[in-house]
């Protein structure tokens, strides 16, 4: 793996960190506490190319690899998490699949809009009575006629459904297969048969809404239909696979967020007559948060650099975003500790790293799912 970034990458990474300086970082805990979602902030990021960073110049992207996605990642979700997840669903889990399984139409009908930033993706995988068991899926799509699907069920917890423009979601059209009965279609806003609910009240990233989707006697034709009749479930881990390094990406910003408010503050406080930068106690704290951010940021690289290669990448993804995860939950606690009292109110950033950090050991699969799908790796080995 080459540890130096092309000019192209570098370019990318420092645009990102300019946008997200000027343009996220000051409005990020309004729109936290106000549970707001940045419309105007996504329209500018879908003209900088950072919502469809991999789609192809042709379909209307900025035809960017991964590594670069990895870098603007990581500085968008520095300044707000909230505004990185839903940078985050629109590339990897909606752009994502849509050029890799969708036909020549499919992208030509969808890409561009969304890679723009003119239209809004969401990915509807999980449902009210399954997460981590994704087969497990109820919602069915049944012939409805010749070229038609009828889909009835519920999705949960979808990033971005109160706004988004289409929804790529999973659907049983073979029970009895199990895993390989899934179905993945797509469905436009505003087709009778598809309605979203009430917005979740999150403990974190709350720039970002989430919400239930409805699929009542919903009717699409099969061009609507994404991939093979029963290759949803591959396709869904295959686009999570590459969905989990853009998590773990995330994760690195909000680490990041942490070590430099942390350093910040350690210098500028005083206690027992000398910054509190100057304490063992709080010089090991640094180290480590500094010492896990590097590791995770080197993890979620060669994940990234292997997808790029167009190689496997299941596991050292998983790797990246397990470890990743978990460090970002490290180094948030320790942010809220050496801040204190400081660290445990709205006034300071340290609470909002502390909230969202949680959030990226849980979607896009679990912590547990993360350890089952390496070990699952490993024993598959001779
Ligand atoms: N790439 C390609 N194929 C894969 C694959 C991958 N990464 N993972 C599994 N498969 C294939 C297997 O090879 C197998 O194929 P065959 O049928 O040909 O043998 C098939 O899929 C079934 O695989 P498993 O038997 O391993 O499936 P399983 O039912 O045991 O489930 C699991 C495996 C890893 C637990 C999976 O269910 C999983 O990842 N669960 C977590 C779900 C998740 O991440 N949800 C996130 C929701 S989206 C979200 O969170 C977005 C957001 O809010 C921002």
């Amino acid at each position: 793996m080459d540890l130096e970034l092309t000019p192209e990458q570098a370019m990318v990474r420092d645009m990102a960190r300019d946008f997200a300086v000027a343009e996220i970082e000051p409005r990020a805990a309004d729109d936290d506490r106000e549970h707001r979602f940045p419309a105007e902030t996504i329209r500018k990021m879908g003209e900088l190319g950072l919502m469809g960073m991999m789609v192809p110049e042709a379909y209307g992207g900025a035809g960017l690899d991964t590594v670069a996605y990895v870098l603007a990642m990581e500085e968008i979700n520095r300044a707000c998490a909230g505004t990185g997840v839903i940078m985050s669903v629109n590339n990897s889990l909606v752009c994502g699949p849509i050029l890799e399984f969708g036909t020549e139409a499919q992208k030509r009908r969808w890409l561009p809009k969304l890679a723009r930033g003119e239209w809004l993706g969401c990915f509807a995988l999980s449902e009210p009575n399954n997460g981590s068991d994704a087969a497990a899926a109820k919602t069915t799509a049944v012939p409805d006629g010749p070229g038609r699907w009828r889909i009835n069920g519920a999705k949960q917890f979808i990033t971005n459904a109160p706004q988004a423009d289409l929804c790529l979601f999973f659907a049983q059209t073979d029970p009895a297969k199990g895993s390989r009965g899934i179905t993945a279609f797509v469905v436009e806003k505003g087709t009778p048969g598809y309605s979203v609910g009430k917005p979740d009240d999150k403990l974190g990233i709350r720039a970002s809404h989430s919400a239930p989707i409805y699929f009542e006697d919903l009717r699409l034709d099969d061009e609507q239909r994404l991939g093979e009749v029963g290759q949803g479930f591959k396709i869904a881990m295959k686009t999570l696979d590459g969905g989990r390094v853009g998590i773990a990406a995330q994760a690195l910003g909000i680490h990041r967020a942490c070590l430099e408010e942390s350093v910040r503050y350690a210098k500028t406080r005083t206690a027992f007559g000398q910054p509190i930068a100057s304490f063992q106690a709080i010089q090991w704290m640094l180290a480590d948060m500094a010492t896990e951010l590097d590791a995770a940021r080197l993890l979620t690289l060669r994940a990234a650099t292997l997808k790029d290669r167009g190689v496997r990448f299941t596991r050292e993804a998983a790797m990246a975003k397990l470890y990743a995860s978990e460090a970002a939950n490290r180094a948030a606690t320790h942010c809220v500790q050496i801040h204190g009292g400081y660290g445990y109110i709205r006034d300071f950033p340290a609470e909002r790293h502390f909230r969202d950090a949680k959030i990226t050991e849980i979607y896009e699969g679990t912590s547990e799912i993360q350890r089952l799908v390496i070990a699952a790796s490993l024993l598959k080995q001779e």
